[in-house]
């Protein structure tokens, strides 16, 4: 690794400046917390990493002590959006000081970059978020986010739904993207979730965010034979969807669902939810997951239907105005 002396206090080290092979330790105890504490297998994601800052292409640090990386935290910026990617401090050094060194370096870091007007993040990992005093926090909304899981056993005997007759339940295809993407655009109008992420507010954020979540490895690996449309017999036209991806071999992830408003609270989410369950049971999951933000009782109330259980809560952070 380029110019790191030794020193007890950790100092930061931006990532470009970083070896890949320099991280190896760092990440593999990173995929090693992601399977203990959500059972999902982060190995694509560290590889896009290591790729990323083999290239010196990462914008980000990492904080360094005796030589030797023990956190990092990395961002992408892209047209007026800064997104912090990810943070980890290992587990033998995640004091409140050391995530808030790594959190305020790529913060500042992300202001000072020409264009960005706000800042989104959703960090999993972090274990100190009520300890630390969040950076900027004038510009700083926080959202409280659950993590839950269901058991798949049984979901081949969920009953029919209400919604059966109404709607044809069909397999997701790319050719829909662009239905698809107004339909969340429409589904997400004044909902909590656009204000997270700002890809729900537009058609054209919305392909961009379908484009990655089928392309990228950020929320698993897209799964398309457990993701479904939902269709109004009658116009034929799209009316819901839910997607959904492989975290590790035997868990599955529901990445996105939504529901027209025209016809919400009609069984159509529970149909789509119980089709995409009992398609990952029949490809040897045993259990599934998904994130949901905490004020949104109607989807908790939809998912506890189902069988998820919140086991984990965490935070997205969106900062703007500055
Ligand atoms: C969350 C969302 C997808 C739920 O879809 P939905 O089609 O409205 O929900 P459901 O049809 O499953 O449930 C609504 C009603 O259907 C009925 N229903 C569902 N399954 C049923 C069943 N098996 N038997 C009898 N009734 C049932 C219930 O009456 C239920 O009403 P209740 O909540 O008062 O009990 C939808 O509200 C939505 O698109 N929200 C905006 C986007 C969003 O928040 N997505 C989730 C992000 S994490």
């Amino acid at each position: 690794m380029a110019a790191l002396s030794d020193t007890h206090a950790p100092r930061l080290v931006e990532l470009r400046h970083v070896e890949a092979d320099d991280l190896n330790y760092l990440l593999e105890e990173e995929t090693a917390t992601w399977r203990e504490t959500l059972d999902w297998d982060f190995q694509a994601s560290a590889a896009l990493v290591r790729r990323f800052v083999d290239m010196h292409a990462l914008s980000g640090f990492s904080l360094v002590m005796n030589g030797r990386p023990i956190g990092y935290s990395y961002f992408v910026c892209e047209d007026h959006k800064g997104l912090l990617g990810d943070l980890y401090v290992l587990k033998e050094f995640a004091s409140p000081e050391n995530e808030s060194r790594l959190l305020n370096s790529v913060l500042d870091a992300m202001l000072k970059t020409p264009l960005v007007k706000r800042i989104e993040s959703q960090l999993m990992m972090l274990r100190n978020a009520a300890r630390i005093q969040l950076p900027h926090w004038r510009y700083l909304h926080v959202f409280n986010r659950d993590f839950m899981e269901a058991s798949l056993a049984g979901v081949e005997d969920l009953p029919s739904g209400p919604a059966v007759r109404k709607i044809a339940i069909d397999s997701w295809m790319e050719f829909r993207q662009d239905e698809a993407a107004s339909l969340i655009a429409t589904a997400y109008q004044g909902h909590v979730d656009s204000q997270i992420n700002d890809q729900y507010r537009s058609s054209a954020g919305a392909r961009r965010f379908l484009m990655n979540i089928v392309q990228y490895p950020g929320c698993g690996s897209f799964f398309q034979p457990a993701s479904y449309v939902a269709l109004d017999v009658l116009t034929g036209r799209l009316c819901g969807m839910c997607l959904s991806s492989m975290v590790s071999p035997e868990v599955g992830h529901i990445t996105q669902i939504c529901v027209s408003k025209a016809v919400r609270g009609k069984g159509v989410g529970y149909e789509l939810l119980k089709r995409a369950m009992q398609s990952l049971a029949r490809h040897s999951c045993r259990k599934a997951s998904l994130t949901v933000t905490s004020s949104n009782t109607e989807a908790i109330q939809a998912y506890e239907r189902v069988g998820f259980k919140k086991v984990r809560n965490f935070g997205a952070y969106v900062w703007e105005g500055f």
